[in-house]
């Protein structure tokens, strides 16, 4: 059966010292309460190793927030997959509408990132989402499945089932603005019949499929409690350990 898991993405924030800090804080946290469901950090590049030093990973994952598109050679300031797993990390953040945005991610640059994460043992977590205009037009359905389908359906089903991945509407990332739980269910619904048109009802039942965007303590448990939202992928909450036990505990 798929995992219920809570994963924080700390994006562009914290020092080294406060990133370490905030981590054992977190995993210190966990090992005091028993959690009901899988929690991962993702945090920046320069904070992986000296992270990975400090928490056990059977007790918090950790992960990246991204990584290259090519394997190695001359990509100057690129983060190869290999590298990443190379600190210990076992999860990768993959198309984050913060970088499909800024960095002018593509379907095809984020085809290779999958199968360079997939063939370094990293687990991405596949992140899709509409924005505002395509939320009020009525076209964010066929959005998500295609981001779906134009990033991933080109895996074995072996491979898909390795994939974590994250609905987060654009129009609900850091805005205080939270996808109703009902508008999450429907969507997570749908990105489950699509993953199950392609790869089958088991392959779609045992993906997880978290929901991202001003998720925090006081929605979280509504969230959690449909039956296609496995969990949450966390920004600005994540940044405080309280708040993120808060969200961990709502399972
Ligand atoms: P917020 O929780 O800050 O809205 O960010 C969500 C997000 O983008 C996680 O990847």
């Amino acid at each position: 059966m798929r995992k219920n898991i809570v994963a924080g993405n700390w994006k562009m924030n914290t020092t080294v010292p406060e990133g370490v800090a905030l981590a054992k804080e977190v995993y210190e946290a966990l090992k005091a309460t028993k959690a009901n469901c899988d929690v991962i950090i993702c945090t920046p590049f320069t904070h992986l190793c000296p992270v990975a030093a400090v928490i056990d990973q059977n007790v918090l994952g950790l992960g990246a927030e991204n990584c290259a598109d090519h394997k190695s050679g001359a990509y100057t300031g690129e983060v190869s997959a290999p590298m990443v797993a190379s600190t210990g990390a076992k999860y990768v953040i993959l198309g984050h509408s913060e970088r499909r945005q800024y960095y002018g991610e593509t379907a095809e640059t984020l085809r290779e990132k999958v199968a360079l994460a997939l063939e370094n043992g990293l687990t991405p977590i596949f992140c899709i989402g509409e924005v505002l205009e395509q939320r009020d037009n009525g076209t964010y359905n066929e959005v998500v499945a295609k981001q779906v389908e134009e990033g991933l359906f080109n895996l074995s089903a072996e491979d898909f089932g390795k994939v974590i991945l994250a609905y987060e509407p654009v129009w609900a990332i850091g805005t205080g603005k939270t996808a109703t739980a009902d508008q999450a269910e429907d969507m997570h619904a749908h990105i489950r019949a699509t993953v199950a048109a392609k790869y089958g009802k088991e392959v779609a039942e045992n993906t997880s499929i978290l929901y991202g965007g001003s998720c925090k303590p006081s929605n979280a448990a509504e969230l959690f409690a449909k039956p296609d939202v496995d969990g949450g992928l966390i920004g600005g909450a994540a940044l405080k350990c309280a708040d993120f036990m808060g969200i961990v505990k709502a399972f």
